[in-house]
């Protein structure tokens, strides 16, 4: 009898660990092991991480390796930037806004290579986890999860740095010691949480950052972009059409170059624990006060507040890894639908940390010059209607002021 050996997909970056998931799985499950490298523009060559699977043992036809920059953006990002997704007041959602993508690309080629299961490389204390396996099992109900953090017995970076010298993988130098923060990072943004970061009272050293310059670095002269939006998406900068994917590195330069974007966040995480972390999202900054100053003027204010109120909701399902749920996909279809108006041009202020909107303009525009002015309008407004609206209004109030004043005396 021939057992046949279990396939695994494992999400792999090509760097240390998941280089050890990978020899683990090889190891420990006798398996044939499937990676899948994406470049969700994190900033590493991806294209090393073929060389070191092969290295590993990985047949040249089970090493995917694929550039989801554009997708990442366009049917990710720009869809939760319709929505000015924030999770408890600050935080972008950079991180959690990639999970469903790399769990939807796994399971596909999981699909296609006949595999068994599929591997994350992400601990047992964090969202990410969860993110990952909430994704597959929403696209796969029946597929196998092996989590290696969540299984293996070593409990320290000494027990890890053991279990890659017995099995000859290479290991940079900078590598042996402990890392001084866990970084993850893409198109959208960098954060960084662990080591030094932990105790919350002690501010960040500034080697943390890697996207943007401090705000005392930047510039003493604003910069001015305007930024052309299109039912509710960025679709130019300085009237240069880009791709989703180009447009948010457009951004995430200028960001950079002002010492925007910069977050240092104790959150509440899906699994119980308060974490701090340090974000950097100097496009998606950016793009948030542009959304938000095109909304301003061809959105009506009953759907924007009606948004505003759904926002918390929706942010918190991606925060949590119901991407793909029934939830989120009502609430973006109903995002989606308000903007259909959302259409024309912002003009952004970058100054030294701040993105601050200085224009807005659209042939969609709700804004009534005539109806607004403190000047003399047209007619189409009567002041007199003003004084039975507010007394109305106010009836209430008053009812309760009289009681007040007859159970006093
Ligand atoms: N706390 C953030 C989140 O849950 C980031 C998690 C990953 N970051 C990291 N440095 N490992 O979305």
């Amino acid at each position: 009898m021939t057992n046949k050996k279990l396939k695994v997909v494992l999400a792999y970056s090509g760097g240390l660990d998941t280089s050890i998931i990978l020899k683990w799985l090889q190891t420990e499950y006798d398996a044939e092991v499937v990676t899948f490298t994406a470049n969700l523009g994190q900033g590493e060559e991806i294209e090393p991480a073929r060389a070191k699977a092969e290295m590993l043992g990985v047949s040249p036809e089970n090493i995917f390796i694929e550039d989801l920059r554009e997708e990442f953006v366009r049917d990710y990002v720009f869809p939760m930037f319709r929505a000015n997704a924030v999770y408890e007041g600050d935080y972008l959602l950079g991180t959690a806004i990639a999970r469903p993508l790399i769990a939807k690309r796994q399971i596909e080629i999981a699909r296609a290579v006949g595999a068994d299961a599929v591997c994350h490389g992400a601990t047992g204390k964090g969202n990410d986890q969860v993110r990952f396996e909430l994704g597959y099992y929403a696209l796969e109900p029946d597929i196998r999860v092996i989590a290696p953090w969540r299984e293996w017995p070593y409990a320290s970076r000494d027990a890890l740095i053991d279990f890659a010298e017995k099995h000859q993988i290479p290991i940079a130098t900078d590598k042996r010691g402990d890392a001084p923060f866990s970084i993850d990072a893409n198109l959208l943004h960098s954060s960084s949480e662990g080591k030094v970061l932990e105790d919350p009272a002690v501010e960040a050293p500034e080697y943390v950052h890697q996207r943007t310059i401090s705000p005392e670095d930047a510039p003493d002269t604003p910069t001015v972009v305007t930024i052309d939006f299109d039912r509710g998406d960025p679709v130019a900068i300085d009237g240069q059409r880009l791709s989703p994917a180009a447009l948010l590195t457009a951004l995430n330069k200028l960001g950079h170059d002002n010492g925007i974007g910069r977050l240092d966040l104790v959150e509440n995480r899906f699994v119980g624990m308060k974490s701090r972390g340090v974000y950097e999202t100097p496009g998606g900054t950016i793009l948030l006060a542009a959304h938000r100053g095109i909304e301003s003027i061809t959105l009506d204010g009953g759907a924007m507040h009606l948004k505003d109120e759904l926002m918390p909701r929706y942010a918190s399902l991606i925060y949590n890894g119901f991407w793909f749920s029934p939830e989120r996909e009502m609430l973006q279809a109903a995002i989606d639908h308000s903007q259909s108006q959302v259409s024309g041009q912002v003009r952004v202020k970058l100054y030294k940390g701040n993105a601050m909107v200085i224009g807005r303009s659209s042939s969609a525009s709700l804004y009534d010059h005539d109806l607004v002015t403190f000047e003399e309008g047209s007619g189409k407004y009567d002041h007199r209607d003003a004084a039975g609206f507010i007394r109305l209004t106010a009836l209430r109030l008053r009812t309760l002021a009289q009681r007040k004043a007859r159970l006093k005396s």
